[in-house]
């Protein structure tokens, strides 16, 4: 990473005038983001693109566009922050002042400062290069320099500028069940945004996250993609605006929309991060690189391993009973998994949670289900040698609870109007710091009276809607973004005390998947959908920006017609998880189960840490083939599925990735339905990445899992 100021001579009249040309690379092994200052003071990209070969090369850029764009001058497009000044002037005009350069964990951060001269607003403009990786991350500060309060109508993280012949988005979007399927487009001159308006649901029908390839779509293997994410679990947008002459700009923030923020005097904004790679090899070396720094500098316990577990929800849904359970967590031993996990439909007296309709908020334990408390389920859970883990959803509230008959207050929802409810439940409002309390209190209460609970699952279930806050009273437009700073305090406040306790993050499914809300939870619920065909789908979309060892991946009843085998195989590519009834299978599928499971943790590091190779695509026929690489290249796991085949159709080899060319492996098939191994044959990493085996078949909804070792 270097920063300079660059001298140079400028001709003016005749005469040689010494001018001083400020020049800013922020480099990564592979990349390089260089801003400029131009002779007006302001601040230009000047390039974004595979790393230049020094000092010189970056001087001979050409000045590019400006950079952080702002409102009410001379652009024509879309621009990245709009300010109302307490004059009434709409209008910002940002010059650089200055810029810092600092190591931080894994890599730098450059700090660009700039102002407004006429009104003294500032903006630091952060940017954190993970050179390794090959990752960004940049996020904006703007300060209130005035003399009274400034609206904050359009407050950006990041505008970056690109330049290609030609641009080709793929966003990724469903809704619950139906998560995050890639749909791919030509950007041509206008607009398209990419946002969500749904509060805290905020990823129920689009992910934060986009790939948006240069010149060409770009493949697993070839061409330029930048793969971008933004860090906020509340409303998002993204904006891709191509302009007249070609040029185009990805602005990246909070939406927007009905969000106009008034900042006082004195007062600074923090907008979120928003994280990106650029890849000059395609799709899948943008996702390893977002693997690798994830693991390394951002999800919560990104090196640690990950619990397998056993969750009722499917096996009971509402109706257990502390007999039930205990059986469960039996069978959790059994089966020979890490943790239970009890779900949904433990807690409420007044209104007992028999149903979704009621009992959120009232998190004492229901005594005529679960009469010697959650205490004799850890200590169940302890005897029989597995953790214990418990489902909650304490931002929310049912109608019918005592807490909404406490404290209507709390709640979201219009004073004169008819509530609405989205799975008869309603939100409440985390801007106010009585209900961030109130909310930390659920977990701290129960980590206090049950402190052998070792896990969370924590839910969220309703977006928001009727959008109106007591707390914020003349400040209704700030409540989507002070909903999540207050959910951002809560769990600032769990990690803090119980840093060690592992969480999942779930929203009906996955409507709750940024890398933000991933400081605080170890893992995410990808989808309500366990459907195995489903989710390779799923897991392949989610793997392109987030690493296996975060998703959630649950061996259920869905889809009897696909094997256990199957199903497990397709979970064993995530974090697997068991949520069926193991009375629901027969001696056979038992056994396998609790084979896989022993397989499992033999892969997990593989799985867990290695990099991933997409190597044949689901979405391309009729098959699907995933790899897993050690980072030492000596180990391996390939898994290769066939969904529907044709009749006769022509199979193809699996070519893999990643190897060694110059090592030889073994390879041989494990984990066989009837608990037998197949037989070991040896090649060069060069001929497995070269020819490939043939490791797919014409049988309908059948799975195979590799061991690759080498000699
Ligand atoms: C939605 C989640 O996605 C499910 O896994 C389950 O926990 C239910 N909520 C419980 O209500």
């Amino acid at each position: 990473m270097k920063s300079w100021i660059l001298c140079g001579a400028l001709l003016t009249f005749g005469m040689n005038v010494l001018a001083e040309t400020t020049i800013i690379p922020i480099e990564t092994d592979n990349t390089a983001l260089v801003y400029a200052v131009g002779d007006n003071g302001r601040l230009y990209q000047n390039y974004f693109g595979k790393r230049l070969s020094g000092k010189a090369d970056y001087a001979a850029l050409p000045q590019g566009k400006e950079a952080y764009l702002t409102h009410g001058m001379e652009d024509y497009f879309e621009p990245a922050l709009h300010i109302n000044h307490p004059d009434g002037n709409p209008s910002t005009l940002l010059k650089y002042q200055s810029h810092t350069v600092k190591a931080v964990d894994g890599g730098t951060e450059t700090v660009i400062t700039l102002a407004d001269p006429e009104y003294a607003d500032r903006v630091d403009l952060h940017i954190v290069a993970y050179p390794k990786e090959n990752v960004y991350k940049e996020w904006a500060e703007i300060f209130n320099n005035e003399k009274k309060d400034i609206e904050l109508e359009k407050f950006a993280s990041s505008l970056l500028h690109f330049r290609a012949p030609k641009y080709y988005l793929t966003q990724y979007n469903g809704d619950w069940a139906s998560e995050v399927h890639p749909h791919d487009q030509e950007l041509h001159y206008g607009k398209k945004e990419i946002d969500t308006k749904l509060g805290a649901r905020a990823n129920m029908f689009v992910s934060p996250f986009f790939q948006l390839s240069l010149g060409k779509p770009a493949t697993e293997n070839e061409g330029d993609v930048l793969v971008g994410t933004l860090g906020w679990t509340g409303n998002f947008r993204f904006t891709f605006e191509v302009d007249n002459r070609g040029g185009l700009r990805v602005i990246s923030g909070i939406n927007p929309y009905g969000s106009a923020y008034t900042l006082g005097k004195g007062e600074s904004f923090l907008t979120p991060e928003f994280i990106f790679t650029l890849s000059d090899r395609g799709k899948g070396k943008a996702s390893r690189d977002l693997h690798d720094w994830a693991r390394n500098y951002s999800l919560k316990d990104g090196l640690s391993d990950r619990m397998t577990l056993l969750n009722n929800w499917e096996a009971t849904y509402f109706d257990f009973d502390q007999d039930k359970l205990v059986s469960l967590i039996g069978e959790a031993k059994e089966l020979g998994v890490d943790m239970f996990l009890l779900d949904d439909g433990w807690f409420g007296n007044k209104y007992p949670r028999h149903s979704d309709t009621q009992a959120l908020g009232d998190w004492d334990v229901t005594a005529d289900k679960l009469p010697d408390g959650i205490g004799r389920l850890t200590e169940e859970a302890k005897k029989q040698g597995v953790k214990f883990g418990l489902w909650i959803e304490p931002e929310m509230v049912s109608p019918k609870s005592e807490l909404y008959e406490k404290h209507k207050d709390w709640v979201i929802t219009l004073p004169n109007r008819d509530e609405y409810y989205f799975r008869n439940q309603l939100v409440l409002d985390l801007s106010n710091p009585k209900v961030q309390d109130y909310v930390f209190g659920i977990v701290d209460d129960l980590m206090t009276k049950y402190p052998d609970i070792a896990f969370f699952k924590w839910d969220c279930n309703s977006p928001i809607t009727n959008i109106y806050s007591t707390y914020e009273k003349m400040n209704q437009s700030h409540l989507y973004i002070d909903y999540v700073r207050g959910l951002y305090n809560v769990l600032d406040r769990v990690k803090a005390k119980y840093p060690a306790l592992p969480m999942m993050l779930c929203a009906g499914g996955g409507g709750r998947t940024d890398y933000e809300g991933l400081k605080y939870f170890t893992e995410f619920w990808c989808s309500d959908n366990t459907d195995p065909i489903e989710r390779l789908f799923i897991q392949w979309g989610y793997s392109q920006v987030f690493p296996a060892k975060a998703q959630c991946a649950h061996v259920t009843t869905w889809n009897r017609d696909a094997s256990v085998k199957f199903r497990v195989n397709v979970a064993m590519m995530g974090k697997m998880g068991f949520d069926i009834n193991l009375h629901d299978l027969n001696e056979g599928e038992l056994a396998y189960c609790k084979q896989s499971i022993k397989d499992y943790n033999s892969l997990k590091p593989v799985i867990f840490n290695g990099d991933q190779y997409r190597l044949v695509s689901p979405h391309d026929g009729n098959h699907a083939a995933t790899m897993y690489v050690g980072k030492d290249k000596k180990k391996a796991v390939l898994f290769a599925f066939d969904v529907h085949p044709r009749y006769d159709e022509a199979l193809y080899n699996v070519k893999f990735d990643g190897l060694d060319p110059s090592l030889t492996y073994n390879v041989r098939e494990i984990n066989k339905s009837d608990g037998s191994q197949g037989e070991e044959k040896s090649y060069s990493g060069s001929y497995l990445m070269t020819v490939g085996l043939p490791l797919f078949s014409t049988s309908k909804l059948s799975s195979r899992v590799y061991e690759v070792n080498s000699i």
